[in-house]
């Protein structure tokens, strides 16, 4: 059988290399004749420019988002014996953060529109064990946060933020990361901002869990003094040579943003008629920033297979809920359970989407989709 070359991926981070390699490769260079490669002037500089562009007070570079999400849970508070209500629509670091702590996934199911978590689903998930709740935004839709942040206020519970696909969404003008009580960043390559390896970052506003942050991602140390080692911590730095080119990347991050909010806008109008559901574009209070554009039919397979006839790149994450993964069948949480991340899994399907993607190639997406329906 040979293989059908595709004309237009599902993702490419060619057209980035071009724009900013020489730039790139500088600050690499910059890094090595420095001879400074941990927790130096890049992840210093890293730090304060991402919290920044995030609104939030404080940002500890990582060395991935799975870290992220582990020292932020950590961070909370989050032991053995507590429960987290996560999604089971994502990415399954979301859960295994939690039982790396000790702790226990408690999946809740989704809003059908957003794809992310349904607050009366993570209500009817509480127990008294209860002890953070971590919402994805995913594909760069913004969960409805305030909803959960009223129940988590009364159930006094942490809230964490999976922001891995959500770098600089907002909701009721607020970014991603800055209105739980952590926000956690992945930074895999093909990430919106996307380093040459992995990385990730922790955001938060409040100094304290920052300074746990800190002290848990190098060995426990304390900010304060030399080899103080306050507690039991990890080894989750970020490379400085991560961290520099990053700094080259985020000065990009609102073009390149802007540049998949109008390939979004193609596909919107392009597809609308069509029997398929379209992910919201935005509005005054959620600003989506399309990680992936993700599209919701019952012919998901078929369709799949005709793209790839025509060269076209696509994608479905996820195809398998966290809950029905071989990772958790300990747990017992049976097909049926969670009906609305069940039916997404089996609907959802993912287009050709990144910040170079040309108005033309958008515009034979959305003709042999609508070639595909007629
Ligand atoms: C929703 C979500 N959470 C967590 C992660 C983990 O991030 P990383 O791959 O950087 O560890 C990812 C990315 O892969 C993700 O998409």
């Amino acid at each position: 059988m040979t293989a059908i070359a595709v004309d237009i991926p599902l993702i490419s981070l060619k057209g980035q290399q071009a724009e900013i390699g020489a730039e790139a490769k500088a600050a690499v260079a910059r890094v090595l004749d420095s001879g400074v490669y941990i927790l130096g002037p890049e992840n210093k500089a890293f730090d304060s420019e991402f919290a920044q562009a995030v609104g939030a007070k404080y940002s500890l570079g990582v060395d991935s988002g799975t870290s992220a999400l582990e020292l932020a849970l950590e961070a909370a508070g989050v032991g053995p014996g507590d429960e987290v209500i996560v999604p089971s629509f994502t990415f399954i670091a979301t859960a295994t953060a939690v039982s790396v702590l000790g702790a226990k996934p408690i999946f809740a199911d989704i809003d059908p529109i957003t794809m992310t978590l349904d607050a009366k689903s993570v209500e009817g998930a509480c127990t008294p064990r209860t002890k953070a709740v971590v919402v994805v935004h995913l594909f760069g839709q913004p969960a409805d946060m305030d909803p959960l942040m009223s129940l988590a206020k009364s159930r006094k519970l942490a809230v964490i933020e999976d922001c891995a696909q959500s770098h600089l969404a907002t909701y009721k003008g607020r970014p991603t990361g800055s209105i739980g009580d952590l926000g956690a960043f992945s930074f895999y390559p093909t990430k919106n901002l996307g380093a040459a390896g992995d990385a990730g970052a922790v955001t938060t506003n409040d100094a304290g869990l920052r300074d746990a942050v800190n002290e848990l991602r190098n060995c426990g140390r304390s900010a304060a003094a030399g080899y103080n080692h306050v507690r039991v911590g990890h080894n989750c730095r970020l490379d400085e040579v991560q961290a520099a080119i990053l700094r080259v990347k985020l000065l990009r991050l609102e073009a390149w943003t802007a540049a998949r909010r109008r390939v979004a806008a193609i596909y919107d109008e392009g597809l609308a008629g069509l029997p398929l559901k379209r992910p919201p574009l935005g509005s005054e209070s959620s600003r989506p920033v399309f990680h992936l554009y993700t599209i919701r039919t019952d012919r998901r397979d078929a369709l799949a297979a005709d793209l790839r006839r025509s060269g076209i790149g696509n994608g479905v994450y996820y195809p398998t809920p966290v809950h029905l993964q071989p990772a958790y069948a300990s747990l017992g949480v049976k097909a049926g359970a969670l009906p609305v991340t069940e039916a997404a899994s089996r609907e959802v399907l993912s287009l050709p989407m990144f910040a170079e993607l040309s108005a033309a190639d958008a515009g034979r997406v959305v003709d042999a989709v609508r070639r595909f329906f007629k």
